[in-house]
């Protein structure tokens, strides 16, 4: 296995779900001494999940923050800078953190600037900022690999009812991700969306996500894919200067060329 090789990886949303589930699987591809920097606001929970990774002779280093206050990409940097050794081999960003906003609300009720603003900076803004602090802070360098996933959504391209939060910050991240792989050619970047697999019929009629209900487990396979996708391109890094294809139809994965 350790097809990642000496990783330096940074998880958002690492506390629960399927960020906590990318810690777990790209534990298990990494050499050991990798470093773990996972980011949340629940500390007990990020607290136990690095126990559990500490098991697998990793570095792993908790950030409990909240991703929306401006001081986050600062304090994510400075812990990866601390934890990080000159023999790491790859950088790998995982952006997983989001929220899914008032999901009972259409479109015309959002009339309050700051309500808006505050779900945009916590889901959008703090995705820019700390994509550019990290990449700033670990720049272009012989023998480093530099990786960034997006964690992405149907929702990007497809409007559903009462969801113009979820669906204009997941639209704004997807963007912001294909201009960063236009300017940097070294750079790997993959959005990647797990997929809204399972429904369950609303009263109307219509069908929404179980991610509403808070019922929603994402298979292991899906982050299986999704890793799988990683490690396959990691290896393609220096035979191609264009390094992001927009999603496909099926828009399951983006995949490098
Ligand atoms: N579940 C699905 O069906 C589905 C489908 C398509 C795409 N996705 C995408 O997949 C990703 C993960 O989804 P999930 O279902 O695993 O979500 P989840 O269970 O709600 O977990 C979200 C994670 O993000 C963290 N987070 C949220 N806001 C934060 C903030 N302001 N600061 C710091 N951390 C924050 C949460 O931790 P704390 O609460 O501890 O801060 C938690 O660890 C998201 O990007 C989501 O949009 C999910």
């Amino acid at each position: 296995m350790e097809q990642l090789g000496r990783v330096l990886c940074i998880i958002t949303g690492a506390s629960r779900g399927f960020g906590r589930t990318v810690a777990k699987e790209m534990a298990r591809l990494v050499k050991p001494r990798s470093v773990f920097i996972v980011v949340a606001r629940s500390g007990d929970e990020l607290r136990t999940l690095k126990a559990e990774l500490a098991e697998s002779d990793l570095e792993v280093r908790c950030v409990v923050v909240d991703l929306s206050l401006t001081e986050a990409p600062e304090m994510v940097v400075r812990a990866a800078k601390e934890a990080s050794s000159p023999d790491i081999e790859h950088l790998i960003l995982v952006n997983n953190a989001a929220s899914l906003g008032d999901v009972s609300r259409f479109t015309k009720s959002f009339t309050s600037m700051a309500e808006v603003n505050a779900y945009l900076s916590s889901n959008v803004s703090s995705a820019l900022c700390l994509t550019a602090s990290v990449l700033q802070a670990f720049p272009e360098q012989s023998g480093l690999r530099r990786c960034v996933i997006n964690i992405s959504s149907l929702c990007a391209l497809k409007p559903f009812c009462s969801w113009v939060l979820y669906c204009t910050g997941k639209a704004a991240r997807e963007m912001m991700f294909k201009v960063l792989a236009e300017e940097e050619p070294d750079l790997r970047v993959l959005n990647y969306a797990p997929g809204t697999r399972e429904t369950v019929p609303r009263s109307n009629g219509t069908r929404t996500s179980l991610l509403k209900h808070r019922q929603f487990s994402m298979r292991r396979s899906t982050i299986r894919t999704c890793l799988r996708c990683l490690v396959r391109s990691l290896g393609k890094i220096r035979t191609s200067s264009r390094c992001y294809r927009p999603s496909l139809a099926l828009y399951r994965v983006a995949l490098w060329g």
